[in-house]
């Protein structure tokens, strides 16, 4: 099948570019080489026998010679730091909702008979807070923390009807949205976009939200986006990961082998069309443990590097959410396979050659300056 994977030279697209080609298909990747992503070059680990288009998604005449003869589309291509997102609202806005747009009015209106399906990365940071237990009061979807809460340092989410204190549960794809930065408004716009047109239009058309997704070829040197990667570019660069809250804060890790894996396969299941599933390892994981891992595994227990726990926060942050599985698992079959140790050690390996530069401080005070944290 000849098959078009936006953002194909991008972490996650250019595994998936891979997996596709071992398995015979013809890809052509549509990527403009986000500078903050690959500083102007093009990765060594493009695939070479993927047809390469260096575009912007939003450059309509290119993105549809992009679209002649292609049968599956795979839309990857995102700016993607949620904090930066809230002080680049246009851009954000004009590469993730109208470059979806874009996308989808040149297949509708001049692709539409050669496109079998269309797959979106959608993203579990349009949850907010994920889904809670009360052990008197059941089952809570909560807004996010006050800031007079935060500004008490009391860290975890208590039931809005009795004040105890809730524990994490699973989020399936069930739970509302409460989307509370502009990158995660875009990617709700974005899977909504693609599943509507797709209904109307009878295009196939799957969401997949992906969880938080680790493993080698993410930028070690975008400093919006990714926690391992930029805990890996600080511990690499001889400093501290710097933790907001106290650590115990979770999240769901899963990893890119995995992520491809969930694309394939819903890429050729007809059960999956039209529906939207999340992706993740089914399992939480405190950033705090993460960042011990990371430290274990980069420079051996006697670095005496430790993590700079900060116990402030940073506006907006949710305190934990991971993936109900069930969904995918029961329509489609499918399951995550990467051990996370295992997961983190193929990361570590891969970032002692990669090029990495630790730019977080000076994120930080961007992102300061700007009122963002
Ligand atoms: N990494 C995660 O944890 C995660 C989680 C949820 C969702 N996602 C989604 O998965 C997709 C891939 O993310 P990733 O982690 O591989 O990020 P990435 O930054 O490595 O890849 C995105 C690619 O899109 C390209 N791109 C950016 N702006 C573009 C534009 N204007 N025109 C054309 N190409 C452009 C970039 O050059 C890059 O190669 C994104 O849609 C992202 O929102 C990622
Ligand atoms: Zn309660």
């Amino acid at each position: 099948m000849n098959i078009l994977v936006t953002g194909g030279a991008g972490f996650i697209g250019s595994f998936l570019t891979d997996s596709l080609i071992k398995k015979g298909h013809k890809v052509r990747i549509y990527d403009n080489l986000e500078y903050q992503v690959h500083q102007g070059k093009i990765p060594e680990y493009l695939n070479k026998k993927a047809e390469f288009i260096r575009a912007d998604i939003t450059n309509a005449s290119l993105l549809d010679k992009a679209l002649q003869d292609i049968d599956i589309v795979f839309h990857e291509a995102a700016m993607v730091g949620v904090g930066q997102s809230m002080y680049q609202i246009g851009k954000y806005t004009r590469i993730n909702t109208y470059g979806t747009g874009l996308l989808l009015d040149l297949i509708i209106n001049k692709h539409k008979k050669h496109i079998k399906k269309l797959i979106i990365a959608a993203s579990m940071s349009e949850y907010g807070e994920g889904l809670y237990r009360c052990d008197n009061c059941g089952d809570i979807k909560p807004d996010l923390r006050s800031e007079q809460q935060l500004q008490k340092k009391t860290w975890e989410l208590v039931c809005p009807n009795c004040r105890s204190v809730l524990r994490p549960k699973a989020t399936s794809e069930k739970t509302p949205l409460i989307t509370s930065s502009i990158y995660a408004l875009n990617k709700r716009d974005q899977e909504e976009m693609v599943m509507m047109i797709g209904k109307a239009f009878k295009i196939p058309s799957v969401a997949l939200r992906y969880f938080n997704v680790y493993g080698p070829r993410q930028s070690l040197a975008n400093p919006y986006t990714g926690v391992a990667a930029i805990f890996i570019s600080r511990i690499k660069a001889n400093k501290p990961p710097v933790i907001n809250e106290d650590g115990n804060q979770s999240r769901d890790f899963v990893s890119v082998h995995d992520i491809v894996s969930a694309n394939i396969a819903v890429m050729k299941n007809p059960k999956a069309d039209y529906q939207i599933f999340n992706v993740g390892s089914g399992d939480k994981i405190t950033i705090l443990k993460l960042s011990q891992l990371l430290i274990k595994l980069q420079s051996g227990n006697n670095s005496g590097l430790l993590p700079l726990i900060r116990n402030e926060f940073r506006k907006g942050d949710i305190r934990h959410c991971f993936a109900d599985i069930t969904k995918i698992n029961r329509t489609i079959g499918w399951q995550p396979k990467m051990n996370f140790e295992k997961g983190l050690d193929e990361l570590i390996r891969w970032s002692k050659t990669a090029y990495s530069e630790d730019l977080f401080d000076k994120a930080q005070s961007i992102l300061q300056k700007k009122g963002v944290i």
